[in-house]
């Protein structure tokens, strides 16, 4: 755990070193859960949206983008159900005054008191059977895995039953039978269990008045800009159904916890596609969709890192739902999340703006409201990922003959915010200087590059491994003969010689997104 603690720390404190992420405000002490994202951050940022939206749209003809405005008319989130019930049960530790979402702490508790409970006596026996173990057998046999089994199966119909009649007494008793403490204090004094509404509200226009419709709502999702936009693009377009509509965009939530640096945010940015279907289909693009959105983050991260949970409770739009958990520090947690939605938002928007939302299906000549499958990714929990899986200490040989400790940033190299850094060997060197300044010049037309002269060549290699440059380009006495340059590999640290016109193709083959796409 400690390791994990120092790991996080070390991912935080690196992000403000190298330009990746500030405090929002930071010279007014900071605005909790708000972040800036500095030089190096945007363009990581960045090269993420991108490699998102071209394998959405780019890749797929049946679906397209749209760019919808965050404030929308307070309708919509009435028509979503957002303002009656997207809530969370907050609770507060008396003694240590630390305000936590009660079913987190019961979800964390099945995680670690029982789940794991669970995973250890499978290991064990498969550390005692080898070859021979019979995993199934076992968790359905075993009575120390069945008894966990039933408090787990226990527990979990108690939580989804008081979650889904809104009876917070029944979580409250919960987390005081389980004997769940504050996880800062270990102090079981708790509160009762309070809901409380995540959109953050405002008035719209110079005079606030008490109209209903002068309140308006931060949109605490992209995807209701999509809903409300579902016949215009359809029309606009002329897609058939399946086809998908795509977003990025900012989002706010009031969240009742935010600590966990950017991975929960009030103001953060999703990656949105709802796919329009057939009704009775949904289920098959349900699976479809998981499928294909767990490949596109395992073309980035090890396998290992990913996991899918199946919700046990249902968010009031769906009928299916599960995340895709990534390996942060802190534990398995979601980055992304697969609903199928079915029928009820664009059904609850036709009832309440009285405007039909259905579409023509020429084949079976009927009209009918689509069903929706829908993916939801956030940028900064992909950032958060990328940057965790990314940076290591490792030990390299330094110039001497010994060793050297390096800090690198792994990113994969199409992500990579700086892809090629130019340097010359030396900096007194007037004529190495300015052939390195022309290949620089020659390469910003290709791709994000820098030229840096200061300091020695080792020290600048660091400082790129510690960006994560995947390519250092450096110009030395023999580039001035023969224009050729050393190319210096991050990850290998291998060194091939290439001829300066040769560098144009040799980045655009390996620092293309086809890369991840294959
Ligand atoms: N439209 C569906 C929806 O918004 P969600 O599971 O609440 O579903 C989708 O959010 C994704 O948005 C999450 O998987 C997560 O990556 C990101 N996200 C949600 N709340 C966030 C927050 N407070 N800070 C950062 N990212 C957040």
């Amino acid at each position: 755990m400690k390791n994990k603690q120092d790991q996080f720390k070390k991912i935080t404190a690196h992000c403000k070193e190298y330009g990746y992420i500030f405090q929002s405000s930071e010279i007014y002490d900071g605005l909790s859960a708000s972040y800036d994202y500095g030089p190096y951050g945007v363009l990581l940022k960045n090269n993420i949206k991108e490699y998102w939206w071209k394998a959405m749209v780019q890749m797929h003809e049946n679906i397209v983008g749209l760019d919808a405005a965050i404030l929308m008319h307070p309708k919509v989130w009435k028509a979503s159900g957002h303002v009656d019930a997207f809530n969370d049960p907050m609770i507060d530790n008396k003694d240590s005054k630390k305000r936590y979402r009660a079913d987190t702490l019961i979800e964390d508790y099945v995680a670690n008191k029982v789940d794991a409970k669970i995973e250890k006596e499978v290991a064990k026996a498969r550390k005692r059977f080898g070859d021979a173990f019979d995993e199934a057998q076992f968790r359905a046999t075993n009575g120390r895995v069945l008894q966990y089994t039933k408090k787990r199966e226990d527990i979990i119909s108690r939580f989804v039953k008081s979650m889904e009649t809104n009876e917070l007494d029944g979580l409250k008793d919960l987390i005081e039978e389980l004997g769940i403490a504050c996880p800062e204090s270990g102090s079981k004094n708790w509160t009762d269990v309070r809901q409380f509404n995540l959109m953050f509200a405002m008035q719209f226009g110079a005079l606030a008045s008490d109209a209903e419709d002068s309140q308006v709502y931060l949109r605490p999702e992209t995807a209701q800009g999509i809903f409300v936009n579902f016949l215009n693009v359809q029309k606009t377009t002329r897609q058939k159904l399946p086809f998908g509509i795509a977003q990025i965009g900012k989002a706010f939530r009031n969240e009742i916890v935010a600590r966990q640096f950017i991975f929960r945010m009030r103001e953060f940015e999703q990656m949105e596609m709802q796919f329009f279907v057939k009704p009775g289909t949904e289920l098959k693009w349900y699976e479809y969709w998981k499928e294909q959105r767990l490949k596109w983050h395992q073309a980035i991260f090890p396998a290992h890192k990913l996991k899918f949970h199946k919700h046990e409770k249902l968010a009031h739009y769906a009928n299916a739902a599960s995340d895709i958990e990534f390996e942060y520090p802190f534990g398995f947690k979601e980055i992304e999340g697969i609903h199928s939605r079915t029928d009820f938002d664009l059904g609850e928007h036709q009832k309440l703006s009285g405007r039909k939302l259905q579409y023509f299906d020429s084949e079976a000549q009927e009209s009918y409201v689509p069903f929706v499958v829908e993916t939801s990714v956030g940028v900064d929990r992909l950032f958060f990922a990328v940057v965790a899986n990314s940076l290591q200490e490792e030990q390299v040989p330094d110039a001497k003959g010994g060793m050297a400790t390096r800090v690198v940033m792994k990113i994969p190299p199409v992500l990579a915010p700086i892809k090629v850094a130019v340097l010359p060997l030396l900096k007194n060197k007037p004529e190495l200087t300015a052939k390195a300044r022309k290949v620089f010049d020659k390469l910003k037309f290709v791709t994000d590059c820098q030229y840096d002269e200061k300091d020695a060549i080792g020290r600048r290699y660091r400082r790129q491994d510690a960006i994560g440059t995947p390519y250092c380009v450096t110009i030395d006495f023999d580039t001035l003969e023969d224009d050729t340059v050393t190319v210096r590999d991050r990850d290998t640290l291998e060194q091939i010689r290439l001829p300066i016109d040769a560098l144009e193709g040799y980045i655009n083959k390996i620092l293309s997104f086809n890369q991840l796409f294959a």
